[in-house]
């Protein structure tokens, strides 16, 4: 049987690991800090398998140990974004926190894949191919997938149809530069841009790159976790079946879209290789101009990052 390992079971790490668990794909292992805490919810998500039919074996630990033999890992562990707080004010605790699990990964799930959830994501993807030593397909970060939900969910909501018949691209970093391309966004294969007049749709564009920031909001204590939570489960299962997804993801640019030596949301094929591909889109002036916008917001996190933290070399 296939093995996933979640890292940190707070708000986004428990939910995922609940998600896959009744996806009946994978054994489960959920490891925080805290002690207690993950045994807790691993034999609590354990009791509720007869009613939601799986079957899977879920262990919570305080040991990194137990993620021998994952096929997938899912790095959640961090600090969630607080009201007034900034994603780069994160940045130094939360690169500690996925150092130290990317090592722990490197060292005990060696031939696993990485999916980052910790933010801030563009810059936790680049600590954690770091500290993990892993190859750059191996190492992908959750966000387009979410971005673009959060989007496929206020087109269908503000056109009034099936949430399922609508598609979504949103490129860029995982922040307010992110760029939902309308382009790309349909229902039932129509472009949205048919569908509504042009200040309906920049307007949902506004509401998609502010969607974590109003659930934050709301929140107050933390931030959104069960569309996070679906989104890396989602993932998570396109590895394991290999059925050749295209998803939005984090990925470590080589050039394409322009941007060498960086993270960022792009469509990737992904696959039992991980981030197997990126789709190259022919974009237009003003969202290629949109997208070097967001990717300088990252090249800032980056340097923000190097003030402190020292790669080990060159991928
Ligand atoms: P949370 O606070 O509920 O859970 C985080 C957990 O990580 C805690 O239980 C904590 O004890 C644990 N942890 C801390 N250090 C650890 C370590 N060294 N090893 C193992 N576990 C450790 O936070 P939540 O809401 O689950 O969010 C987790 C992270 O995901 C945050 O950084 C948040 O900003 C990010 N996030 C990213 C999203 C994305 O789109 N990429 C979406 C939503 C959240
Ligand atoms: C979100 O987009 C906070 O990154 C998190 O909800």
């Amino acid at each position: 049987m296939k093995k996933v390992s979640v890292i940190g079971a707070g708000h986004v790490g428990a939910t995922c690991t609940y998600y896959i668990a009744e996806k009946n794909i994978a054994e489960l292992a959920m490891i925080d800090i805290i002690e207690g805490m993950p045994q807790a919810k691993g034999m609590d998500f354990s009791q509720a398998a007869p009613l939601r039919n799986y079957g899977v074996p879920i262990v919570g630990s305080n040991n990194y140990a137990d993620i021998v033999g994952s096929d997938v890992v899912v790095i959640t562990a961090g600090v969630p974004r607080k009201p007034g707080m900034d994603r780069m004010d994160l940045l130094k605790i939360n690169t500690q926190i996925v150092q130290t699990a990317a090592s722990n990964v490197a060292k005990y799930a060696p031939d696993s894949t990485i999916i980052v959830v910790s933010n801030p994501l563009d810059i936790m993807c680049m600590v954690a191919l770091d500290a993990s030593g892993f190859a750059l397909k191996r190492v992908v970060g959750m966000a387009g997938i979410l971005d673009s939900t959060r989007f496929r969910y206020f087109v269908a909501e503000r056109l009034n149809v099936a949430v399922t018949d609508v598609q979504a691209m949103v490129l860029g970093g995982h922040g307010d530069t992110m760029v939902p391309l309308p382009r790309f966004t349909t229902v039932a294969g129509i472009p949205i841009t048919e569908l509504m007049p042009a200040a309906e749709v920049e307007e949902l564009c506004d509401r998609t790159r502010n969607g974590g920031a109003e659930i934050v909001k709301y929140l107050k204590t933390g931030s959104a976790f069960y569309a996070p939570a679906a989104s890396a489960a989602e993932m998570v299962e396109a590895i394991l079946t290999n059925e050749k997804r295209i998803i939005p993801a984090a990925a470590y640019l080589r050039g394409e879209y322009g941007h060498e030596g960086i993270y960022l949301g792009v469509p990737v094929l992904i696959s039992k290789h991980g981030a197997e591909k990126i789709i190259e889109l022919e974009l237009t002036k003003e969202e290629q101009s949109a997208l070097d916008n967001s990717a300088a917001a990252v090249h800032g996190g980056l340097k923000a990052l190097r003030s402190f933290y020292s790669m080990s070399g060159a991928k």
